[in-house]
């Protein structure tokens, strides 16, 4: 066994026992998720895997999808127009606040779910079909395999997602929007119900880490600028209001989605992804949190 991975399992064996935290129920298909799953992985620049647990149990991407989609409406656009569109300043809101700028009706950063939504609408596309096919492609060449949809997820999202519809219509009775509402809510559950392991997770975050580079594929995904500035987004909106004892006690850029996964980047060292369904009142799973802070103190991963 290699260090890393002895770690990793240390880390692992010592949470597992650990009860805290609530599995979400409010989209219903994801309240059915098995609190006791629990899986860690790391990829290093060199492509190289290490693991532990149930890294390779598919579950949802929900909220983690968000910077990959930013960092796609910026490789379209280019950062002046995406920062015309959609802000880059912490909320201090829960993940689904109005968080709009009065009068302008601009989501505060793309990692709340207003932001998220208008994120998704900029995706350059020939509609809506192909909207959600770019995502899912970019999707997928960051985690280095062809990715798809878990339809009950999906489903389950879109029969009870009124309150991200309501973000959609506000944004666009204040002109922040330029698109259908509906049409662009219903790619955003898709995007949200594509399915990964933690082992993948952990790849996808190898790639920002890197520059935009997947460091398994060798393939390109955005340009390195782009990259970053994905990164800087999740390192002051990743963890919602959770952000600044984040950084205080981990110190990386990171995101966490609903269904309990949790991606981290060090830049040009690593990226690393936990899985654990039961999350704290901010959102972020209580598993995925501690895990990252024992790593962060094991092995000194602060950035800032
Ligand atoms: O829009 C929603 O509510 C979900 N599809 C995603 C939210 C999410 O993952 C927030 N993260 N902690």
């Amino acid at each position: 066994m290699d260090p890393v991975t002895d770690s990793l399992d240390e880390v692992h064996r010592r949470l597992a026992g650990l009860r805290d935290g609530e599995v979400a129920d409010y989209i219903p298909e994801l309240a059915g998720a098995d609190p006791d799953d629990f899986g860690i992985a790391l990829v290093s620049m060199a492509g190289r895997t290490y693991r532990t647990g149930r890294a390779d149990t598919p579950f949802t991407l929900q909220s983690v999808s968000k910077p990959f989609v930013y960092a796609l409406a910026l490789s379209d656009h280019g950062v002046d127009e995406v920062l015309r569109r959609v802000g880059v300043e912490p909320s201090g809101d829960a993940f689904n606040a109005i968080s709009l700028e009065p009068g302008t009706g601009r989501p505060a950063n793309p990692m709340v779910n207003a932001g998220a939504i208008a994120t998704t609408a900029l995706v350059r596309a020939d509609g809506a079909d192909d909207r959600f096919r770019r995502i899912l492609a970019r999707l997928s060449a960051f985690a280095g395999r062809e990715l798809d949809v878990d339809e009950a997820v999906y489903a389950s999202e879109a029969a009870t997602g009124d309150r991200n519809r309501a973000l959609a219509y506000l944004m666009r009775s204040a002109g922040s929007l330029r698109a259908d509402p509906e049409e662009t809510v219903d790619t955003y559950f898709r995007q949200c119900a594509v399915r990964v392991t933690t082992a993948d997770l952990a790849v996808m975050a190898a790639t920002l880490a890197d520059g935009g580079r997947n460091p398994v594929t060798g393939v390109r995904v955005v340009s390195e600028p782009d990259a970053v500035r994905t990164l800087a987004v999740m390192a002051t909106c990743g963890m919602y209001d959770g952000a600044g004892r984040w950084m205080l006690d981990v110190g990386l850029p990171a995101k966490s989605g609903v269904s309990g996964g949790l991606i981290a980047a060090g830049p040009a060292r690593f990226g690393v992804a936990v899985h654990s369904p039961p999350l704290d009142a901010s959102g972020n799973s209580v598993r995925g949190v501690a895990a990252l802070r024992a790593m962060a103190e094991r092995f000194g991963l602060h950035i800032m």
